[in-house]
């Protein structure tokens, strides 16, 4: 147990230090963050952990409660109760709310100052477009679509920049992102709905599997720590052989563990038989479409809101 604890750690130290900031342009810049729920708290954690002076940092959330947690945990950190006050000192702004609270934690954002400001959302199906109706037609905004293993330093963030997000622009949402794990680029907006399918919601997929193969473990008499403990591990090494050796296939890395006739090659085939790969496309699919439709929810949900907002 200690021994794969220790693991893990000594591994998200390296990622924190392969990750510092200190030399990065994000040193220069303040940013501020709107919302200090889950997602931010992790970005913000894992920027301070990176080198990030934590008052450079400015957070805005309605409820007091999660703003003292921050504040206790940094002491120099900026809190405050108001967007616009936050949006004001930023020259980064991370919009860290939920889709259905966008339009009302962005209220008033229109009359900012926005030069030579940059906007990040991590808003799930939150287009650049409504993003430019809620600050300016012409403002730099990164999409991004984090994951929860951020937390621990090990999220992979999918982005896409509007034709306004400059070079550097995009050199610090990659320095705020590989802060909580690693970050790439796609070129279409569209293709945020897959990477929200694909990494966005992806933990919970392997999460299932591994709930699947601790209990097969416990039916077939091994202790629930101990089948715990091998099961994370293994998906963890596995994860790691394929990330490390790009050069492999990985169905190649797959055929050098499974000898014909063999344990592993037997347990393949009932997946393959059972279709598997099959279903697991069919779950991605879902994902995608759901994701579709959520963005088109979320951006009329806006849209409504918006009008509202401009006739009274
Ligand atoms: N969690 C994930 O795995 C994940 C992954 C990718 C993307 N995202 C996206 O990240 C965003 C945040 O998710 P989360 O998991 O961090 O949610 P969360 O923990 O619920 O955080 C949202 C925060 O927004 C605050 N908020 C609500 N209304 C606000 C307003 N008017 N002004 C300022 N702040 C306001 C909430 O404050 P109160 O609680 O005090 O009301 C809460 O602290 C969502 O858009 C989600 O789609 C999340």
């Amino acid at each position: 147990m200690i021994k794969t604890h220790q693991a893990v750690n000594t591994q998200a130290a390296d990622h924190q230090a392969a990750n510092d900031v200190t030399d990065s342009p994000l040193q220069d810049l303040t940013i501020g963050f709107i919302g200090a729920g889950n997602m931010a708290t992790s970005i913000i954690c894992g920027l301070v952990s990176s080198g990030l002076s934590a008052d450079k940092i400015f957070v805005s959330n309605p409820s007091p409660d999660k703003l003292n947690a921050l504040a206790k945990r940094f002491e120099t950190l900026n809190t405050s109760r108001d967007n616009q006050w936050v949006a004001k000192q930023a020259d980064v702004l991370v919009i860290a709310v939920k889709p259905q609270k966008i339009a009302q934690a962005c209220a008033g954002f229109t009359t900012l100052d926005w030069d030579n400001k940059c906007v990040i959302s991590v808003a799930a199906g939150v287009t650049c477009n409504s993003l430019q109706q809620l600050t300016r037609p012409q403002v730099a905004i990164i999409r991004s679509m984090p994951n929860t293993p951020a937390t621990i330093g090990y999220g992979a963030t999918g982005l896409f920049a509007n034709t306004y997000a400059r070079q550097i622009d995009k050199g610090i949402a990659e320095a705020v992102f590989n802060c909580v794990g690693s970050s790439i680029w796609v070129e279409k907006e569209s293709l945020m709905d897959v990477i929200t399918a694909i990494s966005g919601s992806g933990p919970a997929h392997y999460f299932l599997y591994l709930e699947s193969v601790i209990e097969a473990a416990i039916r077939h008499g091994l202790d629930p720590d101990i089948a715990r403990q091998l099961a994370t591990q293994t998906a963890l090494g596995a994860a790691a052989l394929a990330q490390q050796n790009t050069n492999i296939e990985i169905q190649q890395l797959r055929h050098n563990v499974t000898s014909p006739g063999g344990t592993t090659a037997a347990a393949v085939e009932v997946l393959i038989e059972k279709a598997l790969p099959q279903t697991i496309a069919d779950a991605i699919t879902a994902s995608v479409n759901r994701g579709q439709q959520l963005a088109k929810i979320a951006e009329s949900d806006l849209n409504a809101q918006l009008k509202s907002t401009k006739s009274s």
